[in-house]
C-alpha cells in the first residue's frame, strides 16, 4: 500500500527546479563541511538499506560512506545472498525491509521493478540505477557542473553513444532545470521518444552525425557502449558503436571550455579515447567523488526535509 507525505526518488523530474537549487547549494555546504572534517551526525541512528540487483562501485561506496558521515548505518543487501535472488515478492521485501530501515536505496533491472517496490514502501525509496534512469548519477553531475562552471540553465550537452538510463535522465534534467541536450546515438540504437514525457521532448535534439553533437557544446559526455543487463549485444554493439568514440577531434568543436564527463566505469578506446578521459577537460574523479556529497544532500532531504545549518 503506497504511504501518503513520502517523497521518493524514483526519477530526476521526482524534484522541482526550486529543489534542485536547494539540493545543489546543499551539497556544496555538504562538501566543504567533509572537507572541513566537521562532524554533523544530523541522521544519527538511521538506517539505509542498500538494495543491489547489479554491479556497483561508485553507487555502494558513496552511499555506504555517506550516510556514515552523517551518522547513520548502512546494511548491503544484494540479490546473490538475499531471499530477493530466491523469488521473494518485490513487494512483499519492500513491506519488510522499510519496516527496518529509514530509508532504502535500490539497484535494479527495470523501473517497474523500482515503483512496486516504492509503492509497497513505508519510507523514502532513492533509484541507485535501473535501465531507464540513473538520477543520482546525473544530479551529480550537474553539480560538478555547476561548481566548475556555475548554472547549467541555457547551457549545451552533448551526448554521444547509447540511448540509455544516463541518456533518458539527462533529457529529464534538461527539462526540468532548461538546458538543452544535442545527442547522437548509431541507427538501430536511437532514443525511444515514447519513453519520455511529452513536455521533455523540446529539451533534446538528435544528430545522425556524433560530431555535429558536439558543436558549440558547454559539455560532452558518453557512457558505456554495453549497459548492465545488455552484455550478450556486446559484440554487434562494438561494430555498430565505432564511430560513437568521443576523442580530441570531437571535443575540439564543443567550446574551448568544455568539459568532459562520464559515470564510469569507462572502457577507453570504446566510447572514449585515453586522451580525453584523462586530458585536461576531463571532470571524472571530481564527478564520481560528487557521489558522495549529492547523495548525503539527498538523504537528508528526504529524511528532515530543508535544514539551514
Ligand atoms: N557510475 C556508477 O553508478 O558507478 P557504479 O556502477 O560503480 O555504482
Ligand atoms: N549505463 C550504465 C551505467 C553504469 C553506471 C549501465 O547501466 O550499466
Amino acid at each position: 500500500m503506497a504511504q501518503k507525505n513520502i517523497r521518493h526518488y524514483l526519477q530526476f523530474k521526482d524534484l522541482t527546479r526550486d529543489e534542485y537549487d536547494y539540493l545543489l547549494d546543499r551539497s556544496r555546504i555538504l562538501k566543504q563541511k567533509f572537507k572541513n572534517y566537521e562532524t554533523y551526525h544530523p541522521l544519527h541512528d538511521r538506517t539505509l538499506a542498500m538494495i543491489f540487483e547489479k554491479n556497483s562501485t561508485r553507487t555502494r561506496l558513496s552511499f555506504e560512506a555517506g550516510i556514515h558521515q552523517l551518522g547513520g548505518h548502512a546494511v548491503f543487501m544484494s540479490t546473490r545472498d538475499t531471499q530477493l535472488g530466491r523469488g521473494e515478492p518485490i513487494e512483499d521485501a519492500a513491506q519488510v525491509i522499510s519496516r527496518m530501515t529509514d530509508i532504502i536505496m535500490i539497484r535494479t533491472f527495470g523501473q517497474d521493478i523500482l515503483r512496486r517496490f516504492a509503492d509497497n514502501s513505508r519510507v523514502p525509496v532513492i533509484n541507485g540505477l535501473t535501465n531507464e534512469n540513473h538520477p543520482c548519477q546525473v544530479l551529480a553531475d550537474i553539480f560538478t557542473f555547476y561548481e566548475q562552471r556555475g548554472p547549467i540553465a541555457g547551457k549545451t550537452v552533448a551526448w554521444v553513444g547509447d540511448a540509455n538510463n544516463m541518456l533518458y535522465t539527462w533529457i529529464e534534467a534538461a527539462h526540468i532545470l532548461g538546458f538543452k541536450v544535442k545527442l547522437s546515438t548509431p541507427a538501430g540504437y536511437a532514443l525511444d521518444p515514447a519513453m519520455l514525457d511529452p513536455d521533455a521532448r523540446d529539451a533534446y535534439e538528435v544528430f545522425a552525425d556524433p560530431r555535429e553533437a558536439c558543436d558549440g557544446a558547454d559539455l560532452v559526455t558518453t557512457d558505456v557502449w554495453t549497459s548492465m543487463g545488455f552484455e550478450q549485444e556486446n559484440e554487434v554493439r562494438k561494430k555498430a558503436f565505432a564511430n560513437w568514440c568521443v576523442d580530441a577531434g570531437m571535443m575540439a568543436r564543443a567550446r574551448p571550455e568544455a568539459l568532459f564527463m562520464h559515470c564510469l566505469p569507462a572502457h577507453r578506446g570504446e566510447e572514449v579515447s585515453a586522451d580525453v578521459i584523462d586530458g585536461p577537460q576531463s571532470v571524472v574523479w571530481d564527478e564520481a567523488e560528487n557521489r558522495l556529497h549529492v547523495q548525503k544532500a539527498l538523504m537528508e532531504f528526504l529524511l528532515l526535509g530543508r535544514v539551514s545549518h
